[in-house]
């Protein structure tokens, strides 16, 4: 039975798509053109946003715009990819730079040196290979634990996502009524067009729950090659690891033959200069990266230990691919690791993110909304759930229609915050400044306003 809050709710969330869709007649236009060229009229399903996808003309510093010409905040960040901003002047000088003397040779150039140089430094781990995206850095992550120990099952964690091959798309966002029970999650298809086969071979722990790691360990003794874990959660809100989750996920692993694979995709240089890899002390044996390492430009990045990519380097495991460490890419790359995110920039990150935080905290608290906001570095988000949250479960009982509300304020707002309501979070990039935050927030206590009894 429909509550009053909840009626409200839905009055309000109608009342938001219909200025959503007024704003926006030519992506309109343009969405229903697409449909009979681009299958579901956009490049990715994850680009149809609710009420309609938001088509882009442009990016410059902190804003984008779409192609009615209206301004955007742009907190989206590409699905967490634009640390830099759009057409940072260092990325653009670097790509302009690559583009003039070719832009693909499928040999090593100085750039990609330079970069895992830097890597090295940032995440504590010797040695480095390239790719495009992070499904390709998670699909060799996986590769690796599997070919070192000669073992086929894999861990990963229940709603977490790692991209979309076929042993991580498992359990990513299970429905509650197929995911099994607390103690013992099942292995859920995330998607169809993945092997049953497959499926059964990555099995699901709980976040923060090193008992359902243990007790995996110990059902399937000497068949874990290792487990597939984002050190921050995302894709989920944000959630963080209990002290002492890492460092104990690490020696349970290893004192079972097992490997540890960070997937720092989204944590990468979001949250602080060498992830969260850096920021807990804790060094697994992979770590994977993509997103904002390449300024904007299609990069991954996987790290290991002497050990581990002794197997790439002997040509054991055979990590390939046409564009790996692109030319380009890795020109993009290095300007970012060393002109981009730098000490000064993370300072700035860390000053708008207090800003915000405090912004929304003090209209979360006068309007004694259930919610609160969660933070990591350049990443955070609004999480409207009762308590806590420490693992997907406890994630499921936020509120999306809330979520949804609060996305649809912030877009008529001139906020573009990640679609997908409660999973996502916003990145602050290194080109926002006060007056960005500041729309934020106000649109923040506007959506308050509109929400509270
Ligand atoms: C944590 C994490 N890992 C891996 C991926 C896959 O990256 P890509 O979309 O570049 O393949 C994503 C994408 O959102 C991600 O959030």
């Amino acid at each position: 039975m429909l509550t009053q809050a909840d009626s409200k709710l839905t009055t309000i969330i109608a009342e938001q798509e219909a200025i959503f869709i007024a704003r926006q007649p030519a992506s309109a236009r343009l969405a229903a053109a697409a449909t009979a060229r681009l299958a579901g009229g956009v490049t990715s399903n994850w680009q149809i946003t609710i009420p309609q996808p938001v088509w882009i003309s442009r990016g410059a510093g902190s804003k984008i715009y779409d192609v009615d010409g209206n301004e955007y905040v742009d907190m989206h960040g590409g699905y967490g990819a634009a640390l830099a901003g759009h057409a940072h002047p260092a990325i653009v000088a670097a790509i302009r730079g690559q583009a003039g003397h070719g832009t693909h040779f499928a040999q090593p150039t100085r750039d990609a040196l330079a970069v895992a140089e830097e890597l090295a430094r940032r995440f504590g781990l010797p040695l480095w290979r390239f790719a495009n995206s992070g499904t390709e850095a998670t699909m060799d992550a996986v590769h690796l634990m599997r070919s070192i120990t000669g073992r086929d099952l894999i861990i990963k964690v229940e709603g977490g996502y790692h991209g979309h091959h076929d042993s991580v798309q498992v359990s990513v966002m299970p429905d509650p009524e197929d995911a099994g029970p607390a103690a013992a999650p099942a292995s859920v298809p995330s998607s169809s067009g993945i092997p049953a086969a497959i499926t059964r071979l990555t099995r699901i722990a709980a976040f923060n729950d090193l008992g359902s790691v243990q007790r995996l360990l110990e059902s399937h003794a000497g068949q874990v090659a290792g487990m597939i874990v984002e050190p921050i959660m995302m894709n989920a809100g944000i959630i963080r690891p209990l002290p002492g989750y890492l460092a104990g996920l690490r020696d349970l692993l290893h004192a079972h033959g097992a490997l540890l694979a960070f997937d720092e995709v989204k944590t990468g240089l979001t949250v602080g200069p060498g992830g969260v890899t850096a920021l807990s002390g804790v060094t697994p044996d992979m770590v994977c990266l993509a997103k904002s390492l390449g300024g904007g430009v299609a990069v991954a990045a996987i790290g290991g230990t002497a050990t581990v990519m002794e197997h790439v380097a002997s040509g054991e495991y055979e990590m390939v691919g046409t564009f790996n460490g692109n030319p380009l890419a890795m020109a993009a790359a290095r300007a970012m690791l060393t002109e981009v995110a730098t000490p000064a920039a993370y300072d700035k990150l860390t000053r708008l993110r207090e800003r915000a935080e405090a912004g929304l905290t003090r209209i979360i608290e006068a309007h004694q909304l259930n919610g609160r906001v969660v933070t990591a570095g350049a990443k955070g988000c609004v999480v409207f759930s009762a308590g806590s949250v420490r693992d997907y479960r406890g994630f499921l009982t936020a509120d999306d229609s809330l979520s949804h509300a609060h996305w649809l304020f912030q877009h008529n707002g001139g906020v573009f915050l990640p679609p997908w309501g409660k999973i996502e979070q916003w990145l602050i990039s290194v080109q926002h400044d006060e007056a960005d935050i500041a729309r934020l927030v106000d649109n923040f206590a506007a959506f308050a306003q509109a929400v509270s009894p």
